[in-house]
């Protein structure tokens, strides 16, 4: 088994009127290229930080991200953006941040496999349990549908790897679990998939858990 991503001794400041605030530091962590990588820990211990410069988003301070075993972290950002949209799909906690809400169902997944100039397959809305519903506009669907739709999204553009800040956070129970099935089942799918929670069913259907404290990965603990 691979890495889809490493991280390698990153650390990430923020400049703040009080002086830089250090959200993550010293970070060393992998993505394995299967199976599910959750980061847990509590609110402020750099989860987001860490997914954040995992997908791309955003250039560590320090240190070196690894996609596929290159380094690309300093490349610029205008080449990141390139490589992020063919390689990597970032779901966040809010649920509508992550669709075009103007837009049907279907219209959404069409506009996720182009941006990644992938084929569209319709048939994956089946795959998240969305089956009939091509045609319902995102606000007609719950926080739950509209989740996995993200998921469903997420697997139109064939990405590398699926990163997911706090997916189920905003959800009720039975949302949350349907958002979890369909989360194994892109593992399933062969989708390499890493997630920030503190929920603690994401941590038990985990094939690693990364524990993170004040910006730095708890060694102490045992997952
Ligand atoms: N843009 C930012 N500016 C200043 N501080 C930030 C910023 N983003 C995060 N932080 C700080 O970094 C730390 C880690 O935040 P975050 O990664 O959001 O943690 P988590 O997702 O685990 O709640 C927190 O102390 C937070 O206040
Ligand atoms: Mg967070």
């Amino acid at each position: 088994m691979a890495d889809v991503l490493v991280a390698q001794g990153v650390g990430v400041d923020y400049p703040t009127p009080a002086g830089a605030v250090t959200a993550i530091d010293d970070v060393t962590v992998t993505v394995p290229d299967q199976g599910i990588t959750v980061f847990a820990g509590p609110s402020g211990s750099g989860k987001s930080t860490l997914l954040r410069v995992l997908a791309l988003v955003e250039r560590p301070t320090r240190g070196v991200v690894q996609l596929d075993g290159e380094a690309v972290s300093s490349r610029s950002h205008r080449q990141l953006r390139a490589l992020r949209r063919q390689t990597i799909a970032l779901m966040f906690q809010n649920p509508l941040e992550n669709l075009l809400p103007e837009l049907t169902a279907a219209q959404n997944v069409i506009a996720a496999a182009q941006s990644a100039g992938r084929r569209t397959d319709l048939g994956l809305l089946d795959v998240v349990g969305l089956k009939g519903m091509g045609n319902y506009r995102v606000p007609a669907l719950s926080g739950g549908q509209q989740q996995r739709l993200a998921l469903c999204c997420a697997l139109a553009r064939e990405p590398k790897v699926v990163l997911a800040d706090e997916p189920t956070s905003q959800l009720d129970d039975m949302s949350a679990g349907l958002v979890l099935e369909s989360l194994k089942v892109l593992v399933e799918r062969g989708v390499p998939v890493a997630v920030a929670s503190h929920d603690d069913r994401l941590t038990e259907l985990a094939d690693l858990v990364v524990r993170m404290s004040s910006g730095r990965v708890d060694h102490g603990r045992v997952a």
